[in-house]
């Protein structure tokens, strides 16, 4: 059997022609389609659902509070009764009368079939320059890291048999739009692949999803897989922040000195140094939970509460920077030297202790 998943968002205008021309190519095989819908705001699932009233094999999910290309795809193939599976993009990109072929070599080789857009004989059709530079780009750091070798790794007209996909079910990262990529980095090597040739048609209705935001998932995926192996992503984006609260630090402290003209006299005024300090870890806190810790995000009194826990996990820092650059220092370090390395030891102690006591992450 069959399972064709289709990911919507956004296409009700598209879902109605593409349905039976899908039941016209397979007519006479045992399938079914999996829509897997993101609460479309344009209620693409409503007119799934009606569209499944005449076409008895069309099952719908309707996904309320989830995003992602990816993880749509992911939750098509875990609802599905097939032995193999096929993806193919809702928006009449790909063309269905390839459905059969890219099947039927997936459930021979019991491994993965791709329709490539750059292989012999396929093409992107007519893509404006940047977008298809981009993902000339994208696919060429991509090529490397898979397990097996392809020309296309960033398709989203592929099947895969159930056997792989459980497999590799336990190691997937289902972050964005990359589902593909994601798959054939963590098969077995030597899993079967065949690639297909196919033109990549143009949109007819609606827009494509692939936006900023995509492409910056697609940037952190590729770091995960390599780099992300060793430095967290995480800790790279706890040290822009600490970097740019030294830059808040400073300001913070000038500011103050001018406010209380007087205290300018005597150089490190308590007053100035501390509101300094304290901007510094107010502005470091909302930036990591905003941005660095996003996914652990603590939100109302979990703010407040975790804001208060923060400074005291930088003043255990700040401790932890004193005593080193005054150990280094009177080892007979230069200070530049013992001042640089307290200040890292304090930044990694901060990044460590602050992402289990107060993200939880
Ligand atoms: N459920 C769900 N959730 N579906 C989504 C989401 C989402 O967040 N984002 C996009 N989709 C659906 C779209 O409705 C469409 O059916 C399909 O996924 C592909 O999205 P498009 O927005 O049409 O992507 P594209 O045509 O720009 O991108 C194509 O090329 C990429 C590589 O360059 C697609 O083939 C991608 O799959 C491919 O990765
Ligand atoms: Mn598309």
């Amino acid at each position: 059997m069959l399972s064709l998943i289709l990911p919507t968002y956004n296409e009700r205008e598209s879902l109605p022609a593409l349905i039976p021309r899908i039941t016209e190519i397979l007519r006479g095989v045992e399938y079914e389609i999996i829509v897997v819908d993101d609460d479309s705001p344009d209620r693409t699932w409503e007119v799934a659902r009606e569209l499944s009233r005449r076409h008895e094999q069309l099952h719908v999910t309707r996904r309320v509070g989830r995003r992602g290309l990816s993880s749509a795809v992911i939750e098509g193939f875990l609802a599905a009764k097939g032995d193999v599976f096929v993806v193919m993009d809702a928006d009449g990109q790909h063309d269905a009368a390839l459905l059969p072929r890219i099947a039927a070599a997936a459930e021979e080789n019991k491994g993965i079939a791709v329709g490539s857009r750059y292989m012999e004989g396929g093409s992107v059709g007519n893509w404006e320059g940047f977008r298809a530079f981009v993902s000339r780009l994208g696919g060429s750091l991509a090529i490397w890291l898979c397990k097996v070798k392809v020309t296309d790794p960033m398709s989203g007209f592929f099947a895969i048999s159930r056997g792989t996909f459980e497999e590799v079910l336990p190691r997937l990262n289902p972050k964005g739009f990359k589902i593909l990529l994601d798959l054939l980095v963590h098969v077995p090597a030597g899993t079967n692949v065949k690639e297909l040739p196919f033109s990549f048609g143009k949109r007819l209705l609606g827009e494509s999803k692939f936006s900023a935001q995509v492409r910056m998932q697609y940037l952190e995926f590729l770091y995960d897989a390599t780099v992300g192996r060793f430095i967290p992503l995480t800790l790279i984006k706890y040290c822009v922040v600490g970097a740019l609260g030294v830059a808040v630090n400073l300001s913070a402290y000038m500011a103050s000195t001018l406010l209380l003209r007087e205290s300018s006299q005597y150089g490190l005024f308590p007053t100035p140094l501390i509101s300094g300090i304290e901007a510094a870890i107010l502005f470091n806190f909302l930036l990591n939970n905003a941005w660095t810790f996003s996914r652990a995000r603590l939100r109302g009194w979990g703010a407040v509460t975790g804001f208060a826990k923060y400074n005291v996990v930088c003043a255990f820092g700040a401790l932890a920077n004193i005593a080193v650059t005054a150990f280094l220092f009177r080892g007979g370090m230069s200070a530049i030297g013992s001042i640089a390395i307290g200040a890292f030891v304090g930044m990694i102690w901060n990044y460590t202790i602050g992402k289990l006591f107060t993200w939880n992450a």
